[in-house]
């Protein structure tokens, strides 16, 4: 059942040298994430659940080792082929929600669709479609600043999806709301997950939302564990 497998990762490492000093942020990690999977990243802070989440977006390149995503191997691409990768494939979420302050929500949501040549009325109407599936779309010409954390974040979560991509990659996603705003985030991934099928990986120091995944990742000193 390999095509199965959305990611594959083998004897991945990273590191980073500062000022002569080299910082190791993963350590021969090797991992398969099959599609549909949603899995949970915890560990302390340091451990390395951001490095790893920006080698699952293409962000960052691996120090050695190999990571694929489909059939292409990550770590082999150029910087436009990788660009490419993450704009069709790859959705972000981060904890401070990373809004563009002096656009709408609906264009901060079209911003997504840019490197994929969509053009004015198409991308307005799945924009629009992306806010109504996260109950926003009487948001939509409202700027940052005039809505709430747990709003912006739903903008966030519409801009992922905008791109009907393979992964939604989350990091720390309710770090920064209320438990009550954090359970509505979370409900609606765990709902994208089951029924869109999308693979959702979350890093998050919270156990109440590492709970609603279906498989746990604990990293800590760059070295993955599984936790069941
Ligand atoms: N660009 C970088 N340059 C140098 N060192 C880095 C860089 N990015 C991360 N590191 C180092 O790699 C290690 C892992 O960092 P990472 O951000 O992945 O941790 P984390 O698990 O996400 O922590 P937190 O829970 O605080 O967000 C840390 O020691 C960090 O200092
Ligand atoms: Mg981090």
């Amino acid at each position: 059942m390999t095509n199965n497998i959305l990611y594959s990762i083998k004897d991945l490492s990273k590191s980073f040298s500062q000022s002569n000093k080299k910082v190791t942020a993963l350590r021969n990690v090797t991992l398969d994430i099959n599609r549909g999977d949603f899995i949970s990243i915890q560990g302390p802070t340091g451990g390395g659940k951001s490095t790893l989440l920006q080698m699952l977006g293409g962000l960052e390149k691996p120090t050695s080792g190999m990571i694929s995503l489909d059939q292409d191997d990550l770590e082999k691409l150029g910087e436009a082929k990788l660009t490419n990768v993450r704009a069709k494939k790859v959705g972000f979420i981060f904890q401070n929600y990373n809004l563009i302050p002096t656009l709408t929500a609906l264009e901060n949501v079209q911003i997504a669709l840019v490197p994929l040549g969509i053009k004015k009325l198409e991308s307005e109407r799945r924009a629009l479609a992306a806010l109504e599936s996260v109950a926003l779309s009487d948001r939509a010409n409202h700027f940052p600043s005039e809505l709430s954390g747990g709003q912006q974040q739903r903008v966030a979560i519409a801009r992922a999806l905008v791109k009907n991509p393979e992964v939604i990659l989350a990091d720390e996603p309710t770090g920064n709301l209320d438990e009550e705003t954090r359970d509505q985030i979370i409900d609606l991934l765990v709902n994208l997950n089951k029924e869109s099928g999308i693979t959702i990986m979350l890093v998050t120091h919270d156990s109440n939302v590492a709970k609603r995944a279906n498989k746990n990742l604990h990293i800590s000193n760059g070295v993955v564990t599984t936790r069941s």
